[in-house]
This record gives structure tokens, sequence and C-alpha cells, in this order.
């Protein structure tokens, strides 16, 4: 049998350069797998602790301190390699060794598995025949708390190629939406210098309808029809507005505040306005009735939850219960380990919960996501357009497309 030789781990930088650590799990002494841990800006209360004390070299420690204790393991059995590292921390947020801990070494174990048997990473992770390509969403335009002053508030605005007829054209669609905003951008603001937010999505000073209109008004330059070829979305990102103390979303840029019910109406009425296809996290983290008013509202709208649902399988099963969204976010790291994620992914499965695999606005050039949003039946796979922290899983979608599996683009 397969059995682990060593574990290691270092401390290396990720796109934000911030310090993170990466971890190289060997099976055989020869199947080399490694991983190494993205990071959030707009993070979600409930997710568990990506380090502890918010020191990378903390989990380092922990790593190599408890790296003997994987030797010996198959790199195949996930179960036995979470439970493993459930002995060393069972907190329920990673708190003691941090979920990036849980994060490397799992997904680096299956990383190294996939190598010893030759076969790429998505084929270990699943056991099902019928695989389909999720779309790529991309980020192509910036605020909020990726982007900073003067930006719009609304965190991010996403292309979604669900027209396309193969990876390859629903890649060049999102490039091409990029670089045609950046020309409507440089027309519309003689401000604009082409920065770009963390996520590589432009960042001009424009408020949120200007943002929208320009998105749109690039997708028309180029001849694609909205809602049928592409179709805008957004993530609000609400909770980084939310204002706890006076009960109000407050819109700096904008410079508006509303309530719940307002915030409500706001939303439905960009759904509407912009035909948008997505709209992620559209009310705060703890408001899990004002989601199911708008769930209710647009059953045909991607109405998703990314720091509502934090990739917990314990709070997805209460926003099933409630009906706060049709489709949930997956990070692999607000989770902890890809156990505890594959979980979550189950779950939505089962519950006609869309799943959208995502990376994080601070990234490694790593693209395990791409196998992992297949190998989870994801519907779209949030991995940005450009910079080339983003490009890494894009390009490793198309590798993925020499394989044989289904094109879903026709499915949402
Ligand atoms: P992040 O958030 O900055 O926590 O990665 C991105 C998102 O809200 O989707
Ligand atoms: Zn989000």
């Amino acid at each position: 049998m397969q059995k682990i030789t060593s574990v290691r781990g270092r401390l290396v930088y990720d796109s934000r350069g911030n310090k993170t650590i990466e971890v190289d799990v060997i099976t055989d002494n020869e199947y080399v797998g490694r991983t190494s841990v993205p990071a959030g800006a707009s993070v979600g209360r409930n997710e568990v602790i990506n380090f502890p004390n918010g020191e990378p070299e903390k989990c380092l420690d922990a790593i190599n301190n408890n790296s003997s204790k994987f030797v010996g393991l198959d790199p195949m059995d996930l179960k036995c390699i979470h439970e493993t590292i459930r002995e060393i921390d069972n907190t329920d947020n990673y708190s003691n060794v941090g979920g990036a801990f849980a994060f490397a070494i799992t997904i680096s174990s299956m990383e190294s598995a996939s190598k010893f048997f030759h076969v790429p990473l998505f084929n270990v992770l699943t056991n099902k025949s019928k695989l389909e390509f999720p779309i790529p969403l991309g980020n192509i335009l910036g605020g909020g708390l990726h982007a900073g002053i003067g930006t719009p508030d609304i965190q991010e605005i996403l292309i979604c190629p669900h027209g396309s007829k193969s990876i390859r054209n629903a890649v060049e669609i999102n490039f091409n939406v990029h670089r045609e905003l950046q020309n409507v951008l440089y027309q519309k603001n003689l401000n604009f210098t082409g920065g770009r937010s963390d996520e590589g999505g432009w960042a001009p000073e424009i408020n949120n309808e200007e943002a929208l209109e320009a998105s749109c008004k690039a997708c028309e330059n180029l001849g694609y029809v909205l809602g049928k070829d592409v179709s805008l979305g957004i993530d609000l990102a609400s909770s980084t507005q939310w204002d706890q103390k006076h009960e109000k979303y407050i819109y700096k840029h904008n410079q508006l505040q509303l309530t719940q019910e307002q915030q409500i109406e706001f939303v439905s009425d960009l759904i509407d306005r912009y035909k948008l296809i997505y709209v992620e996290d559209a009310t705060h983290q703890d408001s899990f009735d004002a989601m199911s008013e708008l769930t209710n509202t647009f059953p045909n709208v991607f109405i998703t939850g990314d720091d509502l649902t934090v990739t917990n399988k314990r709070i997805l099963e209460h926003a099933i219960k409630l009906k706060s969204c049709n489709a949930a976010i997956l990070k692999v790291n607000q989770a902890g380990s890809l156990y505890d994620a594959l979980k979550f992914a189950q779950h939505a499965n089962k519950n006609n919960i869309k799943i959208i695999t995502s990376h994080r606005s601070g990234e490694t050039i790593d693209s395990q996501i791409a196998h992992i949003g297949i190998s989870t039946g994801s519907k779209m796979l949030k991995i940005g357009v450009v910079g080339g922290e983003r490009v890494s899983k894009i390009n490793e979608l198309i590798r993925i497309s020499e394989y044989d599996l289904i094109h879903g683009m026709t499915q949402l």
C-alpha cells in the first residue's frame, strides 16, 4: 500500500505579499503533493481561524512538530488524515493549529496520492463517472475591501459566460470583457489609472451604478447579449457594510444608509435592472430571513451564501431549513480540511444547493481548486480573470479540458 513518508512545511508568500504556509506531503519517498494556503480580506465571522493568533509561524511549528503522526498513513485515506488532524486539534475553529494546517495537509495528501496513481487530482476526489465543467466566474471590477477608497461599495462585479460552448471559449469571453471594460473605463473617467483590485478586477473611482453600467457596456460593445451569451453577477460582501449598532448598511461611496428592508429593495432593483444571474452575500452574515426573501423572489438567480454559510455544514443546514439561499460558496479554508469541505459539498448537492467553488482575495499560484470544483459538481468556479495567481487556475481548467468531461455550460 502507498504510504506517506514525509510531511514538511515552510513559509512562503501569497499574492498580497503576506506570509503563508506551504506543505509538502511525500508518498513512497517520491510522489510530492504541494499546497500553499490562500487568505481572505472580507472574512466571515464563522470561518475557522486560518493561523493561530494570525501567525503563520505558529502554524508552521505545529506542522513540523506533528509531521511524524502522518508518516505511514495512506495519502488517499482522507478520513484518516482528517481524524489525525482532529486528534491534534479538536477545536471547532482549528484555533490551536490553524485551519491552514488542515487545508494544506489534506490537499497535499490527495495530490500526492493522485501523483502516485498517475491520475489527475479530480479523479481521486470523487468516484463519480459523470463529471461536468463548472463555468468560470470572473471578477472584472473590484470595490469595497478589495480595492479601497473611492472605488464602488460593491466588492465584486463578476462576468459569467454561460452561453459559451467550451472552457476555452468561456475563459476567452472573460478575458475579452475584462479587456473591453478597461477601454470603457478610460473613456468614462479621465482619472482612471488602470489600477486593479486584489482579485485583478479594475478599481476605478466610480459608484455602484456607474460600475454596473460600464460592465454592461463592455459586454454590449463586444456583441454579447446580456442574459443570453453572458450575464453579470455581484458579490456585495454585505457584512463589510453592515453596522450592527445602527442596524444599517453604510455605503460610503454612494453615501447611502439602508435598513434591512431597503437593502432587499436595493438588491432586487439591481437584479432587475442589470439582469444579474448571480448575487453573493446580498445581506449580512446573520440575516438568514432577509436572504430567504430574495431566494423566494428570484428562483432563477444564484442567491449565494459566502459569509452566510462559510463552507460549514451545520450553518448550511440552518440556511436550507430557512431557504436562505439556492447556491453556496465553497472555500476549503473557510472549513479547514478538505474532508470538512467535501462533507459540506455532499450536503449541498443532496439539497439542491448549487456549489460555487471559490478562490480567496489573497491567493497563491496553486490550481487545485479547479479539480475541487469539478469533483464537487460545482456549477461555477470563481477564480478571477487576470493576475498570475488567477490565471494559474484558468490554465489548469484548460489542461483538464483535455480529459473527456461534459461541458456543463448550458446547465445553469
Ligand atoms: P475574501 O472574500 O477577501 O475573504 O477572500 C472574497 C469574497 O467575499 O468572495
Ligand atoms: Zn464573497
